[in-house]
């Protein structure tokens, strides 16, 4: 039986529409799940206070059973899989759902931000922070590599349905499932932080607060000067490995392509390559750069943009026939394991691993911005408030303290 945490419902009693996440869509019969096995095919419903919420993950027996409970609504299910045509239907409605959320997203941006605050554990538990950055720094001891993991976590965290901590549910075709995560590391560094801070204070920070404050602390466990990072973001209830794999901006993409995948979440072309300056710490597999070395184009067949003893290099580390998915190379060439500036300064010598981090440099619209990204005070100074509005985007008011950051919370 197919188990997810994906397309969970929200019935409202007074419209009598179901909702999913920020938006509302249409009656059950036509709701398109992006990544469930069903389709809903009958409703009704009775006794549901007004303006309650439920959330409904069909496949799940214990929620079925919840759901039997509550008795407030029928249903049947169809095996979306095994009908080809509800999945071209299915695929058409959630390009345009994930659409609509977005557009939401953008629109709501500044008040989405008014959710979050500075100190927001002030009152409510004043040792999160340092208690979160403990746990975070003992499990960065063990293995510096995570710390660059969890910075593109944040990232992948908030590029897909908003800033929710949705990364990190378990489960059949959850996020974290999807190709383009499958080499996010640090899973286990959220885990220990949650279960330190639940130990003080349990029930009172999210997931995705924890995230954030992870992010930040793993920039200065690497040399980095931190920012002051905001809290006050809900835990999300479902997941999506196909809203990651749609969402996430691949490592192909041209500053055009860039600047659109940003802006769709608020974020402006200065705050993109600001924020592309994490690839100044952390790794890249050779498959995500194969392409620029062996079959750039019709005319050349290695990507000339890149720095021909560079290139060289990179054919060495990755070779054409056998390379190793598994090896690791460094994105920035000068200090690696440093959260400086030294990335932009690689890109203004033409060794920027990915086709988006070196058309950064090579764009006319992007080059005088990484020009003065490499100043270390500049980038310094930027990069903190380019991660706060990052850490802003698509928060919600509803939602829950996940106990567990790997699963939603039972009711
Ligand atoms: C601008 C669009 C971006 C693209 C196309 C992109 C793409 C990638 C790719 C392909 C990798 C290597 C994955 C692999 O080979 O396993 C990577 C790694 C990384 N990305 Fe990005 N990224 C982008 C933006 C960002 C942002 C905004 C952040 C954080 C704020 C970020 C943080 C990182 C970090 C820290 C790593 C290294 C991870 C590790 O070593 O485990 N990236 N990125």
């Amino acid at each position: 039986m197919y188990k997810s945490h994906c397309a969970p419902l929200y019935y409202h009693p007074t419209t009598s529409v179901w909702e999913r996440s920020l938006f509302r869509i249409p009656p059950p019969a036509s709701v398109p799940n992006c990544c469930s096995l069903w389709s809903v095919k009958k409703v009704t419903h009775s006794g549901v206070p007004r303006g309650t919420r439920k959330t409904v993950s069909l496949e799940d027996p214990s929620d079925s059973l919840i759901l039997s409970n509550l008795t407030f609504f029928n249903f049947e299910t169809i095996p979306i899989k095994e009908n080809l045509a509800d999945m071209a239907a299915l695929t058409s409605h959630f390009l345009l759902l994930t659409w609509a959320l977005l557009l939401v997203m953008s629109v709501d941006s500044s008040e989405q931000a008014s959710l979050l605050r500075d100190d927001f554990y002030k009152d409510s538990c004043p040792d999160a922070e340092s208690v979160i950055k403990a746990a975070v720094d003992s499990e960065l001891d063990k293995n510096l590599k995570l710390a660059a993991g969890l910075i593109r976590m944040q990232f992948h965290d908030c590029f897909v349905e908003g800033c929710d901590a949705s990364i990190l549910l378990d489960g059949n075709d959850t996020e974290k499932t999807a190709p383009i995560n499958s080499n996010l590391i640090g899973y286990e560094v959220v885990d220990a932080a949650k279960e330190a801070v639940e130990a003080i204070c349990p029930g009172v920070v999210s997931c995705s607060d924890i995230l954030a404050y992870a992010a930040r602390d793993s920039t200065v466990k690497l040399n980095g000067t931190g920012w002051a990072v905001q809290g006050g973001r809900k835990d999300g209830l479902f997941s999506c490995a196909e809203a990651a794999e749609l969402e996430l901006p691949p490592p192909t993409f041209n500053v055009s392509q860039l600047i659109e995948s940003f802006a769709r979440r608020g974020l402006s072309k200065k705050q993109m390559v600001i924020l592309s300056g994490s690839h100044t710490v952390g790794v890249g597999h050779c498959d995500k750069f194969f392409e620029r070395l062996y079959n750039f184009s019709e005319t050349h067949f290695t990507d000339p943009s890149i720095n021909a003893s560079y290139a060289e290099q990179l054919k060495t580390d990755c070779p054409q026939a056998t390379f190793n998915t598994t090896l690791e190379i460094f994105m920035d060439t000068i200090t690696p394991g440093e959260f400086d500036a030294n990335y932009y300064k690689g890109l203004s010598e033409h060794k920027g691993l990915f086709t988006s981090d070196q058309s950064l440099f090579d764009d006319r619209r992007t080059r005088k911005l990484v020009k003065k990204l490499m100043s270390e005070r500049v980038f310094d100074r930027q990069f903190g408030e380019a991660m706060r509005a990052m850490g802003a985007v698509g928060v919600r008011a509803e939602g829950q303290i996940r106990r567990n950051c790997r699963t939603v919370n039972p009711w």
